[in-house]
């Protein structure tokens, strides 16, 4: 009986959608090692708060596992030692979330515009212990340019190339790597933006990596090396003007 004598109070059940495979599948022990049970904490917290604050389409409950957890951990397949990460448009944590626990020797730096996704990035580092290892920036990545850099940055749905070789290669150090995770129109979307890479002074090709077991399983990464020479800083994407949209339409 609960204090005061009252009618007990039901927990309210975890968000569950039928065929939930709520359960870490096997290459989950592979993949995250003995952070297994931080990624089935950070699932879970997809599940839940995630998609209760608009994150996380409920759709996609059943699916977090294999296309999202695991997706975005094969990025470490190519990812050097010790390497620093930025994500930018991190929404929920993808990838860099799953990235960091697969990782632990990796530093990442979360960058996301939006209040209520921040806010939910710092609550979910904190609940899963990372906060040694991951940081999060409110911003976009073009109002970060110069106070921030890193061997590698990542994104995953942000935007299509031609825009994100703006956003994100300034904030690639020399000799590092932009890695996008793009679907089948990755060689659409690399032939679509090489003027812009040419005019930003990126003679290299970008190159298509497939990440993960297999094909169908895995991840298809767009990897684009920096260079060692000056970026073309013209020829970066301007900076667009804020622009905000009324309270509570943002999430
Ligand atoms: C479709 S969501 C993808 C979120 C996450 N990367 C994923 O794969 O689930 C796109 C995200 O990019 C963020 N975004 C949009 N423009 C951005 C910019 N200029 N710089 C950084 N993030 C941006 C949005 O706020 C949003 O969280």
């Amino acid at each position: 009986m609960p204090e005061g004598g009252g009618v007990p109070r039901e927990t309210p059940p975890p968000f569950v959608v039928p065929g939930d495979s709520a359960q870490a599948p096997v290459e989950a022990s592979r993949v995250f090692g003995d952070r297994a049970d931080r990624a089935q904490a950070y699932r879970d917290l997809l599940a839940t708060a995630g998609v209760e604050r608009g994150l996380i389409g409920p759709r996609e409950v059943p699916r977090l596992w294999d296309r999202h957890l695991l997706n975005c951990a094969y990025l470490g397949e190519v990812i050097d030692a010790e390497a620093s990460v930025i994500d930018i448009g991190s929404g929920a944590g993808l990838p860099g979330i799953p990235l960091a626990l697969a990782r632990p020797d990796v530093q990442v730096r979360l960058v996301e515009p939006l209040e209520r996704r921040y806010t939910f990035l710092r609550e979910a580092i904190t609940e899963l212990g990372l906060r040694d290892q991951v940081a999060v920036a409110r911003g976009r990545a073009e109002d970060v340019r110069g106070e921030f850099s890193a061997s590698v940055v990542t994104a995953r749905a942000v935007a299509p190339l031609s825009t994100l070789y703006g956003w994100a290669l300034p904030l690639v150090q020399t000799g590092g790597h932009l890695l996008a995770i793009k679907g089948r129109s990755a060689s659409d979307e690399i032939a679509a933006a090489a003027e812009t890479l040419l005019r930003m002074g990126i003679a290299d090709t970008p190159e298509i990596v497939q990440v993960g077991p297999d094909e169908e399983s895995g991840t298809t990464v767009v990897r684009v090396p920096r260079g060692h020479g000056p970026l073309r800083a013209a020829a970066a994407a301007p900076l667009t003007p804020k622009k905000r949209a009324p309270r509570g339409r943002r999430r």
